[in-house]
This record gives structure tokens, C-alpha cells and sequence, in this order.
């Protein structure tokens, strides 16, 4: 993505919600630049920050968090750039759906039975300003027919006359109804069987060619990921420890936590009956431990790790690592590849 225009910059950004125990870092200095037309795709295991962070870029964090650093830039289609954080509640408005839109995670399974879908619509452009049913009914039909589904039809339904795959495709289609530049979709295919998985992921392939905008993909699922992302970000308690192009990522992990993901996934680790997963669980978020977060989980572990956190560092041309063992998972990733590479190739395919 070098080269390429930035439409969102996210600098050093901190979270902490305030809680009975005390405050929970849920985001820690994250960084990242999103590309024109680029989809990045951020995973982890559940509770490490991926929708945190998201809900921040959107400014609709619950009133108990806060944003104690950073800086997010957003560069609008006339190159202005845009500081979100000062944002006022009117400018927000227009941000959200008209320049940056975010489908939410679990929403089409908490849709208001008795809304129509079309009145979803006309109440989403009313709020920013469209108020022309005619061609407001048109856009979304047009979007409808985008992310394929039967347009008329979808329009004037209730949300539990249709499948969970069609409700998040009418989600889609509400996310894109303002044409944003920035779409945000929070595990958009947890939850739906695979085959329904398979379609809302060519779906959303499509659209990404067809209108050019920019994403974030939210999954925990490293493969799914990979389907569709240019760009992929591993978070670990809060952290972004490893971010690359796709292929990089994928092919050669050099975080710990990264190739622990592969492993767990079921699409991914071949050649074994039994997942073992990544041993352990994430820490808390309260009393975070010294050195890196993941070192007592990590079979690579050092005395270093324990008390010092490594830093984000380059490894190869975009490809960011924060391990001080970054070598030794390339190899053995490299190794645990060439005996299943196979299989793998097999299943991949
Ligand atoms: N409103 C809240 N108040 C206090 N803590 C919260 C709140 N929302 C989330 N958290 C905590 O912040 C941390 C990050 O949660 P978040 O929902 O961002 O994770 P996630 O990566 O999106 O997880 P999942 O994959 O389950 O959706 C977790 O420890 C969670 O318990
Ligand atoms: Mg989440």
C-alpha cells in the first residue's frame, strides 16, 4: 500500500474503561495508517480490544471509557484532514455514515423485529439529511442488489422474515446507504454457517472493487482474514504486536501470538487430529504483566520478555514485529509449514 493516499490515520491511540477493580487498558498505543481502497483486517482473541479500538475511531465509546492519548486523522475525499477526536456532535454526525460507517458486531441478531427493513433505511438517511423516499428507496435497492440479495422483496420485509446471512447483507447495504469512504465491518461473518460465511466474504470482496472504499476487518479468525484483507494487524491484550501485508503475515508470522492463531485455526493447522490452541488465557486487562504481554503464554519466552517490552520494529519492507524471538518463530513456522505444506495447500484450495 505504499504510496497510496492515507484516508485514516490512527496515531499512539489509548483506551482505558473505568471499572469496579479500576481502570482496564483495553487499547495501548495503537498505530496504523488505512490506505485508499485498502482492507485491513485486525485479529485476536476475543477481548483483546479489536472492537475498543473501533468503537474509539468512531467516537461511540460508552460513557465509563476514555481516550487518554493519541490522535486519529481522517482525510476527507476533498483531502482535507479532519481531526476526529475535536470533532463536535454536529461534524460527528456527518462523520459517522457519511464518511465513516461501522456494521456492528452481533447487529443482525439484534434488529427491531417489528421495524420494517425500509423504514431502517428511510430513518438512517433521515438522520443525515436524505429525505427524498424516492431516491433514497432507489440507492437501497441498488445496494441491496449489490450485496445480492432479492431487492424488492428484502425492502419490504421484517428482519425476522429473513436469514441471519440476509440480515447482515441488508447491514452491509445500511452501512454503505451514505457512501462512506471508511466502512468499518466488526466480525461480519461470526456466527453464520460457512457456506453463509463464503458468500457475505465474496460479497463484501465485490463491493470493495466495485466502490473503492477503505475497511476494517474485524476477526478473530486468521484465515477468514486472509480472504480479504491487504493488510493484517495481530492485537494481543490491547497491542497491535504484529502488522504486514497479508501474504507476509500469513506465510511468514514472526510474532508468537500470530502463529499461535494459525495453528488454532481449524482451516489452517493441518496434519493434527487435535487443536491445541494457544495454551493459557490473555491477561488481565487490570494488572496487566511486566515485560511483553504474551510472555507467559509464549514457548519462545526469554528472561528479557519478562521484564521488558519489545518495541514495534521493521522486518521486512511494511511487516512490523514487537518479539524478541521474531527469527525463531519465522523458522519455526517455516518448519511446522513444510511438514503439513501439503495438506495445507490442499485445504487452502
Ligand atoms: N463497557 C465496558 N466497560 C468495561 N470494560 C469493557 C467494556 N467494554 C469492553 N470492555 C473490556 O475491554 C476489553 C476489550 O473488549 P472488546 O470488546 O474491545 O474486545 P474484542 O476484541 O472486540 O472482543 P470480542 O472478540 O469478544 O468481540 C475486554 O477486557 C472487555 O471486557
Ligand atoms: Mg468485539
Amino acid at each position: 500500500m505504499a504510496g497510496k493516499e492515507v484516508v485514516l490515520s490512527v496515531q499512539d491511540l489509548s483506551i482505558t474503561y473505568l471499572t469496579r477493580r479500576g481502570r482496564l487498558q483495553a487499547v495501548s498505543h495503537v498505530s496504523f495508517d488505512l490506505h485508499r481502497g485498502e482492507t485491513l483486517a485486525l485479529i485476536g482473541e476475543s477481548g483483546c480490544g479489536k472492537s475498543t479500538l473501533n468503537f474509539g475511531l468512531m467516537r461511540l465509546l460508552p460513557k465509563n471509557a476514555n481516550t487518554d492519548t493519541g490522535k486519529i486523522v481522517y482525510t476527507d475525499r476533498a483531502g482535507q484532514k479532519i481531526d476526529v477526536l475535536a470533532l463536535n456532535t454536529r461534524s460527528l454526525r456527518k462523520f459517522r455514515w457519511s464518511e465513516c460507517a461501522m456494521v456492528f458486531q452481533g447487529a443482525q441478531n439484534s434488529l427491531n423485529p417489528v421495524i420494517h427493513v425500509r423504514d431502517m433505511i428511510y430513518d438512517t438517511a433521515n438522520a443525515h439529511g436524505l429525505n427524498n423516499r424516492g431516491e433514497v428507496r432507489e440507492r437501497a435497492l441498488e445496494l441491496f442488489r449489490k450485496v445480492r440479495l432479492d431487492p424488492e422483496r428484502v425492502f419490504n420485509s421484517y428482519p425476522h422474515e429473513l436469514s441471519g446471512g440476509m440480515r447482515q447483507r441488508v447491514l452491509i447495504a445500511l452501512g454503505l446507504l451514505l457512501n462512506p469512504q471508511v466502512v468499518i465491518f466488526d466480525e461480519p461473518t461470526t456466527a453464520l454457517d460457512i457456506l453463509t460465511q463464503r458468500s457475505i466474504l465474496n460479497v463484501l470482496r465485490d463491493l470493495k472493487e466495485e466502490l473503492g472504499f477503505s475497511s476494517i476487518f474485524i476477526s478473530h479468525d486468521l484465515a477468514v482474514a486472509a480472504e480479504i484483507a491487504d493488510t493484517v494487524a495481530t492485537m494481543y491484550a490491547g497491542e497491535i504486536v504484529e502488522m504486514g501485508p497479508v501474504n507476509d503475515i500469513f506465510y511468514e508470522p514472526r510474532h508468537a501470538y500470530t502463529l499461535g492463531l494459525m495453528e488454532a485455526s481449524p482451516r489452517l493447522s493441518v496434519g493434527r487430529e487435535e487443536l491445541d490452541g494457544i495454551p493459557g488465557s490473555p491477561p488481565d486487562l487490570v494488572e496487566l504483566p511486566t515485560g511483553c504481554k504474551f510472555h507467559i503464554r509464549c514457548p519462545f519466552a526469554i528472561e528479557t520478555c519478562k521484564t521488558t517490552p519489545p518495541q514495534l520494529e521493521q522486518a521486512s519492507i511494511g511487516h512490523i514485529v514487537a518479539c524478541y524471538k521474531s527469527s525463531e518463530v519465522l523458522e519455526k513456522g517455516k518448519e511446522l509449514r513444510s511438514v503439513s505444506s501439503t495438506a495445507r495447500v490442499a485445504r487452502l484450495s
